[in-house]
């Protein structure tokens, strides 16, 4: 009996220790016990020191050798120089094409908690900005009026800058996670005035030197939003809160950013005309955010046209939230199809001189919003819940190429 099993064990690990590994498959990375080689035409690439992946072999120097691998394979504890954080990553890759930066939101109890997951958020390869998914709204920054809280932006603030890593501020005015003193605080028009510069002015003072924003205005068919701050002000807020941010640090670029603003409709030119209006009557104003929440295989065809008009404004813009969620359960060809979608996002802003950078709202599907919001969807981002790259990471690289 003993013979048996301790038979059985060994044919099962047989093949562990020999077998390749699949596309997108984990090969190598602290604990692994499973295959570090890779089928033909992909290799074992170092993504942190938990993690090594197959990936495509995009860049083969030699044939593969005659041996039964075809790949070369990582040592899973591996922390040497001999393999390096990927050279190429996103930032890298988007830089090297004229662009600015790849970014990622994120937030520091996820950094704290999850050296894995930072390994790849602090890697400047992949992002050369962060921005705080919730730690700089309202409800997070002034809960109370007059009282403030910075620690999770500060920290993620130092965080970043420690990485060598730029922050895009998120946000001072908008109609969401917006605390009841604000919301429901029956301010007359002058009050709310003075309520938003305040707000605004503090915030951008505490983090000057950094991209700010406000954020979505509109409904979907371009009216304007109802919110306290349309319906006590109607749209003079907007004006209100770029004056203030301007005035607390007149270097931070100013941006308004709404959702559904991706490709040519009504809402696009809503912002369109609200940014030209904004510019006639000398509102600072420096570009214009497109949030990119996308939905696979329902990317608009017409981004670039759309990007040019607002570009046609005297603007910049970029791509500040991207995602592009599926109905799960993931499947290869989804896999695929958000890989073109993803592809041809990054083409449409790689192909526009004026937009200068593509953030992605979160980095891995371990961590989105999508699934908590849109019951059976997700898988939204280009890496997955086990931090390993999806074919969506290839499409962005593809974009830029
Ligand atoms: O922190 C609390 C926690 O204490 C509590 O136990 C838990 C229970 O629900 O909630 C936690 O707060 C949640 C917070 O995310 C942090 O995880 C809130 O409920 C939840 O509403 C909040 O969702 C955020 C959402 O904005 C709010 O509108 C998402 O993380 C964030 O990704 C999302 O981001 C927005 C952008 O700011 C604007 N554009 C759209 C985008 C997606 O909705």
């Amino acid at each position: 009996m003993k013979l048996s099993i301790a038979f059985s064990s060994l044919l099962a690990l047989i093949p562990l220790a020999t077998a390749q590994q699949g596309p997108w498959q984990q090969c190598g990375g602290i604990g692994w016990s499973g295959g570090t080689t890779c089928a033909t035409g992909w290799i074992c690439k170092y993504q942190n020191d938990w993690y090594s992946q197959c990936l495509q072999d995009t860049n083969p120097v030699t044939p593969p050798p005659s041996s039964s691998s075809s790949s070369s394979s990582v040592p899973p504890t591996s922390t040497t120089s001999s393999n390096p954080p990927t050279a190429t990553g996103l930032h890298n890759v988007a830089v090297s094409k004229g662009k600015l930066y790849i970014g990622t939101a994120t937030e520091m109890y996820k950094l704290n908690g999850d050296a894995p997951y930072a390994a790849i958020a602090s890697d400047i390869n992949e992002f050369g900005m962060i921005t705080a998914e919730n730690s700089m709204k309202w409800d997070a920054t002034e809960r109370t009026q007059g009282v403030w809280t910075f620690t999770g932006g500060d920290n993620l603030v130092n965080w970043a800058i420690a990485n060598g890593q730029k922050l895009r501020g998120h946000t001072t005015v908008w109609h969401s996670q917006l605390p009841s003193w604000v919301s429901s605080g029956g301010f007359s028009a002058a009050a709310l005035t003075s309520v938003i510069e305040n707000h605004t002015t503090t915030l951008i003072d505490r983090y000057k030197g950094k991209i700010l924003m406000g954020r979505e205005p509109f409904n979907d068919d371009g009216t304007f939003r109802s919110s306290v701050f349309y319906t006590t002000l109607g749209t003079s807020y907007i004006a209100t809160a770029l004056h203030a941010a301007r005035a607390a640090d007149p270097a931070a670029k100013l941006y308004i950013n709404d959702y559904n603003i991706d490709g040519l409709g009504a809402k696009s030119t809503a912002m369109a005309n609200l940014v030209a209006q904004l510019k006639a009557d000398n509102v600072p104003i420096d570009g214009i955010g497109i949030q990119g929440h996308l939905i696979v295989g329902a990317v608009p065809n017409n981004l670039q046209a759309n990007f040019e008009q607002f570009a046609a404004l005297g603007v910049e813009i970029a791509i500040t939230e991207l995602d592009i969620r599926m109905t799960l359960p993931v499947t290869p060809e989804k896999l695929a199809q958000q890989k073109a979608d993803y592809k041809k996002v990054v083409a449409a802003c790689k192909a526009v001189p004026a937009c200068v950078g593509i953030t992605v709202w979160e980095y891995t599907d371990k961590y989105s919003w999508v699934p908590g919001v849109f019951s059976s969807q997700g898988a939204a981002l280009p890496w997955d819940d086990n931090l390993a790259k999806k074919p969506a990471y290839d499409g962005i690289v593809e974009g830029f190429n």
